[in-house]
C-alpha cells in the first residue's frame, strides 16, 4: 500500500505551539515514520497556509503587510517542524504560483460543471478600513444572551452560531466603527446538490469516534451552499473577477495537491504526484485538529467529487481534540502557549522528551491538559525510570562483558518483543499513539523485572554473558521500536552505541534473533538526563515569561490606600530607540528617555508593535520597580499597556506630548 500523509497547513501568522504539535504534526510524524519502517511507500507533506483573514488580521494589527507576515513566519514554521523531528518529505507554501494555478483550475472546473452559483448577499463594509469584513471581524451584542462581545459567526458566551447581520450594535474589530451593509456577489459551492455523493463517500470510510458524530450531525442537518469567494485583496484571485479572492478554506486543502506536485517537481519527476492522487492504491490520510474536521471530511471531498477528475478521496481524517495548558485553553494572542521554537531554544537537548510527553498526553479522543508537573513526572518516572534506565542497564552490561554473541536469545524475550511490535502496529494503525507508546513501556517494564530476577551480575562471567546476550537482542529491537517516537536523540544514539541500523518493523515482529553479535564502541552514557527541579524552574521561567492564563473574570480588587498608590512612581517617557530581542519573538528592547536620562526597558509587546512604530511615541513608565534581567538584558521599570480585544496590547500614553519624565499622578 502507498500512503500520502498530510498535516494541517499551519497559518503563517504566528509560531507553532505544543497544541499544534500534539494535535497534528506529532501524530502525523509518528505515523509516517512507522509506515516507512513497515515498508510502505510513504510521502509526508505540509506547508504554510498563507491566505485568509488570519493573515490579514495579523498584518493589520502589526501595521504591516500580509506579505511581510508570511515571509516572517513561513521559515520559522518550517524550522520549528524540522527541529522537532517532523520527518516531512516536503514543506511548501500556498503563496506558490503553482498552488494559485491549481486552485484557480479547480474553481474554473467547478464553475464550468455547474457546481457553483452566484448570489448577491449583504455584507458588512468597514468605511474606515475600506474593506469588506469577514464574519469574525465583526463584534456586537448577541441577540440571544445579550453578551456584548459576540463575534459575527458565533457568540462565545452562549455558543449560538450567528450571522453578522443578527448582531445588535455591530462594530468592526479593525477600526471600532459601525460597519455599513453593502450588497456583494459571491460564488457558492452547491454542497446541497453534492450531499448524495458526499454521503456515499462518508459511508465507505470508518471514522475515529470523535470524528464520526461531527460529520454525521452536519449531514443530518443537510448541507447548504457555502460561499467560496470573498471581497478581499489578499488571497488567490478569482479568475476573471477583479477584487475577489478564493475563500481560504476552498483553496488551502487543494494545497495538498499542489504541494505534492511541488514535491514531484523537486524530485525531477513532475508527474510522480499522480501516483499519490490518481491511483486508487494510495491511501490519503489527513492529520488535523478538531476545528478542521468539517473542511476535510465534507467540503474538501465535495470539491474533489465535483471536479470529477479522478482524484482520490481521503482515506481517513484522524483528527485530534485540543491540548490545554495548565487547565486553560491555549491562546497565542493571550500568550498562553508554549511555542515550539522557544521550547527548542530553551531545551535544545530535550526534544525527544517533549515528544514523549506529548505522545503520552495526546488528545486523541478528548481534550487533554499539559502541566509542567506532568511533564516532569512523565520524563522522570516513565521515560527514564522505565525505559532509558533499562536501556542503560543493558548497555552497561554489554560493555562490561565485552564482545557478545547473541545466538542464544531466550524464547520468552523473542516472543515478548515480537508481540509488542505487533500490538504497537495494531495501535498505530488505529491512530492510538499513546497506547502504542504504553505497549512499548510495558515491554520495558517486563524486561526490567526479568533482568533484575536473572541478576547476571551475581553470576560467573560466561553464564552472565549468555543472559546479557538475550537482552542485547531486545536493545537492538528498541533501536527500531523507539524510532517513530524518539527519533531526534534517543533512538539514533542507541543505534550508534550498538553500531546497528534500523530494522524493518516486520523483522521486529518476527521472533528470531536480530543480530548475531553486539560490540559496543564506547562506554554508554544515560540517554536521557533526569530533570531536576532547578532545570524545570528555569525552563518555566524562560517559556512563560510574560504569560498569564486567559482571564475569565477580572481579579477581585483589594482595597488600596492612597499611600499605597503613591508608592508607585509613574512617569511619562519618550521612546527613543526600539529593537527586537534576538530569539525572543515576544520581546522588544526599548530605550526610553525620562527626566534623568535614558533607560532600557524590555517589554513583551513585540507581537503587537513593530519596533519602528514605537519610536518617538510617549508611554507611561513605572519607574521605581527593582531592575531585572530578561534574556540577558538588564531592564529597568515597566511600560504600561492596556489589554484590548483578543489579548492585543495597546500603548498607554499622555493625551498631549509632555516633557519626558513628567510625573503621572
Ligand atoms: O486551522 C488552520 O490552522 C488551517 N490553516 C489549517 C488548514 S489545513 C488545510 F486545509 F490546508
Ligand atoms: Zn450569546
Amino acid at each position: 500500500m502507498r500512503y500520502l500523509i498530510t498535516a494541517a497547513l499551519p497559518y503563517a501568522n504566528g509560531p507553532l505551539h505544543i497544541g499544534h504539535l500534539a494535535g497534528a504534526y506529532l501524530p502525523a510524524d509518528i505515523w509516517a515514520r512507522f509506515l516507512r519502517l513497515k515498508g510502505h511507500e510513504t510521502l509526508f507533506i505540509c506547508g504554510s497556509d498563507e491566505h485568509g483573514v488570519a493573515i490579514t488580521l495579523r498584518a493589520w494589527q502589526e501595521n504591516t503587510s500580509p506579505q511581510a507576515i508570511i515571509d516572517q513566519y513561513h521559515p520559522l514554521l518550517e524550522k520549528s517542524l524540522r527541529e522537532v523531528g517532523i520527518s516531512l518529505d516536503f514543506y511548501g507554501r500556498t503563496s506558490d504560483p503553482l498552488h494559485h494555478q491549481v486552485a484557480q483550475h479547480f474553481f474554473s472546473t467547478l464553475l464550468t460543471k455547474g457546481w457553483l452559483e452566484k448570489k448577491a448577499v449583504e455584507q458588512f463594509w468597514d468605511p474606515k478600513a475600506q474593506t469588506f469584513l469577514p464574519d469574525r471581524y465583526i463584534i456586537g451584542t448577541c441577540p440571544h444572551c445579550g453578551f456584548e462581545e459576540a463575534y459575527g459567526d458565533q457568540c462565545e458566551k452562549c455558543g449560538t452560531l450567528l450571522s453578522p447581520t443578527e448582531l445588535r450594535d455591530p462594530r468592526s474589530r479593525l477600526t471600532g466603527v459601525t460597519p455599513e451593509k453593502r450588497l456583494s456577489e459571491q460564488y457558492y459551492l452547491r454542497l446541497d446538490a453534492l450531499q448524495p455523493q458526499v454521503e456515499a463517500f462518508f459511508r465507505t470510510r470508518s471514522w475515529k469516534p470523535n470524528v464520526y458524530p461531527v460529520i454525521q450531525s452536519w449531514l443530518s442537518a443537510g448541507l447548504t451552499p457555502r460561499a467560496i469567494t470573498r471581497d478581499l485583496d489578499w488571497g488567490i484571485p478569482v479568475p476573471d473577477l477583479p477584487g475577489k479572492v478564493l475563500y481560504v478554506w476552498f483553496e488551502a486543502p487543494l494545497g495538498y495537491i499542489s504541494l505534492t506536485r511541488k514535491w514531484a517537481e523537486s524530485q525531477g519527476q513532475p508527474t510522480a504526484w499522480e501516483r499519490f492522487w490518481k491511483d486508487p492504491d494510495t491511501r490519503i490520510v489527513h492529520f488535523i485538529g478538531k476545528d478542521n474536521i468539517v473542511f476535510h471530511t465534507l467540503v474538501f471531498p465535495a470539491i474533489l467529487l465535483a471536479a470529477g477528475e479522478g482524484y482520490t478521496l481521503p482515506h481517513d481524517v484522524p483528527a485530534n481534540e485540543f491540548l490545554n495548558l495548565e487547565g486553560n485553553k491555549l491562546s497565542t494572542s493571550r500568550r498562553w502557549t508554549i511555542d515550539i521554537h522557544e521550547y527548542i531554544a530553551a531545551a535544545p537537548d530535550r526534544i525527544d522528551e517533549l515528544r514523549f510527553v506529548l505522545t503520552a498526553l495526546m488528545p486523541q479522543t478528548q481534550d487533554r491538559d499539559f502541566t509542567w508537573e506532568e511533564y516532569t513526572s512523565r520524563i522522570n518516572n516513565e521515560l527514564i525510570a522505565t525505559l532509558t534506565n533499562l536501556i542503560h542497564r543493558i548497555l552497561s552490561l554489554l560493555w562490561r562483558y565485552g564482545n557478545t554473541h547473541l545466538v542464544k536469545v531466550p524464547d520468552f524475550l523473542l516472543q515478548w518483543r515480537a508481540e509488542t511490535a505487533r500490538e504497537m502496529a495494531h495501535a498505530l494503525f488505529s491512530y492510538d499513539f499513546s497506547k502504542a507508546l504504553n505497549t512499548l513501556l510495558g515491554l520495558a517494564q517486563k524486561a526490567n523485572k526479568s533482568l533484575t530476577e536473572a541478576a547476571p551480575w551475581h553470576l560467573q562471567a560466561d553464564e552472565a554473558q549468555k543472559i546479557v546476550a538475550g537482552y542485547g537482542d531486545l536493545l537492538a529491537a528498541f533501536g527500531t521500536l523507539l524510532e517513530p517516537f524518539l527519533p531526534v536523540h534517543v533512538a539514533p544514539t542507541l543505534r550508534r552505541y550498538l553500531d546497528i541500523q534500523l530494522f524493518t518493523w516486520d523483522r521486529i515482529e518476527d521472533p528470531t534473533p536480530l543480530v548475531r553479535e553486539l560490540r559496543l564502541a564506547a562506554p554508554p552514557q544515560p540517554l536521557v538526563k533526569k530533570l531536576s527541579s532547578e532545570e524545570l524552574s528555569s525552563l518555566r521561567e524562560k517559556l512563560l515569561p510574560t504569560a498569564s492564563p486567559p482571564p475569565s473574570t477580572p481579579p477581585p480588587s483589594t482595597p488600596l490606600t492612597i499611600e499605597d498608590f503613591q508608592k508607585v512612581l509613574l512617569k511619562v517617557v519618550t521612546i527613543r530607540a526600539a529593537e527586537k530581542v534576538p530569539k525572543a519573538d515576544k520581546l522588544l528592547k526599548l530605550t526610553v528617555e525620562a527626566d534623568d536620562g535614558l533607560h532600557t526597558v524590555v517589554s513583551g509587546v513585540a507581537q503587537h508593535y513593530s519596533p519602528e512604530s514605537l519610536i518617538g511615541q510617549q508611554a507611561i513608565w513605572v519607574a521605581n520597580l527593582p531592575p531585572r534581567t530578561l534574556r540577558g538584558i538588564p531592564s529597568e521599570g515597566m511600560l504600561l499597556f492596556a489589554e484590548g480585544e483578543n489579548g492585543t496590547l495597546v500603548r498607554v500614553g499622555p493625551e498631549k506630548t509632555v516633557p519626558p519624565g513628567s510625573i503621572v499622578k
